[in-house]
């Protein structure tokens, strides 16, 4: 089963509850916000306030992802802010195994994201403990990027990986998801996945949404349904 993750990040801010409500009136049945800090990524986005805000226009989960060094000290203020889901980088935290707990301490689903310049076998010891697994499949920091083949292999793997040890985490794919992309990325195991530009970046979200699940449903694969 696979769902489409609408990332915001692409969206039209002053125009964000709108543009969200399309994307899932599009299909997109989880909102993806992305946080950065100027310093684990070299770009700035927005905090809870505006977290706080979408969460009461949109129903659906909200799947946050922490591009920020010291992500313990935020995660209580996201989960108040409404979260769903809150994903960290591997790379960015000493006591990933504490950072995970706390994530799930505050009621929310841990995540955990990896960079691709990083292996999957790091997250031997934290597998039991997530949600989702979130492959990046660019360097993060910005929309519109170019896919990264080889997060293809990563994405087999970690469904290798999954069966192999009888876990039950889903596994996210983040970055250059585009109409011409979606197919093998499917194929490869994604079950989670995150666009932005695709979505977005034509104007009119619900209908570059419904197009992508189209791409992504030509697979063979089926779609989680719409909430009525
Ligand atoms: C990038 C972000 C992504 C971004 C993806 O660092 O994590 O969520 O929105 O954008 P696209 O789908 O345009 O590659
Ligand atoms: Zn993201």
């Amino acid at each position: 089963m696979i769902e489409l993750a609408a990332s915001i990040l692409s969206a039209d801010f002053a125009r964000l509850g709108a543009e969200a409500q399309a994307a899932v009136e599009g299909g997109a049945t989880v909102l993806h916000v992305d946080i950065m800090d100027g310093h684990f990524v070299p770009n700035l986005t927005i905090g809870p306030p505006v977290v706080a805000s979408l969460r009461r226009v949109s129903r659906v989960p909200l799947d946050c992802h922490l591009m920020i060094e010291h992500p313990d000290e935020f995660i209580p203020v996201f989960a108040e802010a409404g979260v769903d889901w809150i994903s960290v980088h591997q790379e960015a935290c000493t006591h990933l195994d504490r950072t995970l707990h706390l994530i799930a301490s505050h009621g929310c689903k841990p995540g955990v994201v990896i960079n691709p310049a990083t292996p999957i076998h790091v997250l031997d010891e934290v597998l039991p403990l997530v949600h989702h697994v979130l492959v990046m499949s660019v360097n993060p920091g910005f929309g519109g990027q170019t896919f990264i083949p080889s997060s293809l292999q990563k994405i087999e793997t970690l469904a290798k990986v999954r069966d192999s040890r009888g876990l039950q985490f889903r596994i996210e794919v983040d970055g250059g998801v585009h109409h011409d992309t979606v197919a093998t990325i499917v194929r490869a195991g994604a079950e989670i996945l995150v666009a932005g530009s695709a979505v977005f970046e034509e104007g009119n979200p619900r209908e570059g949404a419904r197009r992508l699940l189209e791409s992504a449903i030509g697979t063979g694969a089926s779609a989680v349904p719409l909430e009525t």
